[in-house]
């Protein structure tokens, strides 16, 4: 997981944004006839949200099954003595992932050998009662089928890799000793995210001991290379899951992400990935003629080069953009609604304008640059190549551009923008230039080249979060129902989609469901310093999140829509 700029994050560092914000929307405040210069309709800018806005959902009870209270996870010493074991062993194991190997059966990968092994001991009940499947050598597909088929099966996700250490010198305790303070614990992969993936096998283990048999099919699907592009794990494992169930196959599926739970005032907001930013990555080559340096052209390649990425940093630069479809909308009117103390007084009439971009760019203004890229494409020139000797004129030359596509827009579009870019840049020089496999002339000097750097990535089917969706707000429910239970001083929890800037496993199960959310289940400042130095994490998050994935399974196990 690539954490995200939290929706949040500058409210929660400043406390409650100060009311005094002023009006965003440029010289004119929409006006009360929506005469102001944004405004096309009415608008009433003293107007609040109604009833209809952001209800919340029921709260769904425990069914009356007979197994033991959600929260004796969050109670019972002993539990939380053997999930520090659980977790330790597991931190313990180095399964790192790396871009630079592609074979799973190299060495490389030997210590996912080893959490399996791991597994297996810790959790004997789903090893004996469940289906196991190694999918493309070392990813996990366990399966325990449920006694009624018409039932879609559920799907919980999570992976074994974590982020490659850099120097372990840097940090506290060594980054695979899996080290517990009496409250943190701490390690690589601590919170990114074996927390995810022991939480949820501990809740399946405890439900087993207890004889539960599913009606519900219960599938887990554990990649292993999700922190390098997950196609080797994930990608193989949801092709297998769309052979043997097809398309639109499953209730949901659950995977890490999102923005875990976060205070706003007097209440906790409860923030599922239901959307991903795309992603693409331009390559740009130039092939040009060569020569001593003494005696060099007005612009070198390099120069050249440098020409193309100045100009896409300042041409026909990407606006951000809250339309009604993105799920954020619905977040922000949740906050103008139930924390209209603690948000911009604008807000609410802010969300009822149709200047979309406008809301984008005040939220973006009022809350930090960090939010602006849930709403806008990113582009970040990361990579640039060229020159061998200081005496001689460089002759291929090249530099890769990173871009997350914002929901508005989509591949083509950058691709599109970079064309309508080069294109006078190529003229200006006299060089041949072709794009994405036409305009190919088969001369390869004196000529620009645009391609595609890796697989492109559209934004991700939005789930859907309407109070009328049965499964969603079903799922908002139990979440309502455990964390209202669990935190201090009656908090109502709040439940809101948003979409993540990184990308996760579930790009590649896009099919399978259209309830896909990236749900880490963790209470805001229950983990830190995920894929950096120090990574850890508050044991009393993972006992919750426990609890999270046990009330989840059951409340959806016999139910029907
Ligand atoms: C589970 O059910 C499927 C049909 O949905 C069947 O093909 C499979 O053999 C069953 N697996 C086990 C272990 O019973
Ligand atoms: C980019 O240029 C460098 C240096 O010329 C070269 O080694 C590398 O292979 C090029 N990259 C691609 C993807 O062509
Ligand atoms: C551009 O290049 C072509 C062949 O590559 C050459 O014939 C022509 O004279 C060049 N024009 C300029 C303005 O350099
Ligand atoms: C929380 O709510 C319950 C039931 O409504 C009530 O009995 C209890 O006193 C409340 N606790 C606090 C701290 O407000
Ligand atoms: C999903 O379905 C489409 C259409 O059948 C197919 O092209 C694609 O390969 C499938 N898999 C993924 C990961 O999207
Ligand atoms: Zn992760």
């Amino acid at each position: 997981m690539r954490l995200v700029p939290a929706l949040f994050a500058p409210v929660l560092a400043t406390g409650a944004l100060a009311r005094s914000v002023s009006y965003p929307f440029g010289q004119t405040p929409i006006d009360k006839q929506g005469n102001g210069h944004h405004g096309h309709h009415n608008i009433d800018i003293v107007g609040s949200p109604g009833d209809d806005v952001c209800p919340l959902p029921p709260i769904v009870t425990p069914p009356n099954d007979g197994f033991h209270s959600s929260l004796d996870f969050v109670h019972d010493s002993s539990i939380r003595q053997r999930q520090v074991e659980r977790l330790s062993r597991v931190v313990q194991v180095p399964s790192t992932s790396t871009e630079l190997e592609d074979d799973p059966w190299s060495d490389y990968y030997a210590p996912f050998l080893d959490l399996h092994d791991v597994l297996a001991e810790s959790f004997p009940l789903l090893h004996s009662y469940a289906k196991l499947e190694k999918v493309n050598r070392l990813g996990l597909l366990y399966t325990i089928n449920g006694s009624n088929p018409a039932l879609k099966p559920m799907l919980l996700m999570a992976h074994q890799d974590v982020v490659p250490i850099d120097d372990p010198n840097d940090w506290t305790y060594p980054p695979f000793s899996g080290h517990f303070d009496g409250q943190w614990l701490w390690g690589r992969g601590a919170s990114d995210c074996k927390n995810t993936l022991i939480a949820e096998l501990s809740a399946v283990e405890d439900l087993l001991k207890q004889g539960w048999t599913p009606t519900r099919t219960l599938v887990l699907s554990f990649g292993y290379d999700e922190e390098s592009k997950g196609e080797k794990g994930a990608g193989h494992l949801a092709q297998h899951l769309e052979n043997r169930y097809g398309k639109d196959s499953f209730e949901f599926i659950i995977d890490e992400g999102g923005m875990g739970l976060l205070p706003l005032g007097d209440k906790v907001y409860a923030v599922p990935g239901v959307g991903e930013k795309g992603a693409i990555d331009l390559h740009i080559a130039l092939s040009i003629a060569g020569g001593h340096s003494s005696v060099p052209p007005a612009h070198t390649g390099i120069g050249i080069i440098s020409e193309i990425i100045y100009h896409l940093e300042r041409e026909q630069l990407f606006t951000p953009r809250l339309d009604l479809s993105h799920p954020a909308r619905h977040g922000l009117a949740c906050q103008a609604k139930h924390s209209a103390d603690y948000v911009e007084p604008w807000l609410w009439s802010a969300l009822e304008s149709s200047d979309f971009a406008g809301l984008a760019e005040a939220l973006a203004a009022s809350r930090g640059e960090r939010m602006r890229f849930l709403y806008q494409t990113s582009q970040a020139a990361d990579l640039i190549n060229g020159g061998v000797k200081i005496n001689a004129l460089p002759e291929k030359i090249n530099a890769t551009v990173n871009y997350r596509v914002a929901l508005h827009e989509n591949t083509d579009i950058v691709r599109q923008r970079a064309i309508d870019i080069i294109t006078p840049i190529a003229k200006s020089h006299n060089l041949t230039f072709s794009a994405f496999g036409s305009g190919k002339t088969g001369e390869s000097n004196n000529h620009i080249d645009v391609s595609d750097f890796s697989l492109a990535l559209e934004p991700a089917p939005i789930s859907p979060t309407s109070p009328s969706d049965a499964v969603w707000t079903r799922m908002s429910g139990v979440t309502r129902q455990v964390f209202e239970s669990i935190l201090p001083f009656n908090q109502t929890v709040i439940v809101t989609g948003d979409v993540m800037t990184g990308n996760t496993d579930t790009r590649f199960y896009w099919n399978l469901t259209r309830n896909i959310w990236r749900f880490s289940p963790m209470r805001y400042g229950g983990s830190a310093n995920i894929h950096t130095v120090d990574e850890k994490l508050d044991i009393a998050v993972h006992l919750e999140g426990i609890a999270f994935y046990y009330e989840l399974i059951r409340a959806f196990d016999t139910w029907e829509e």
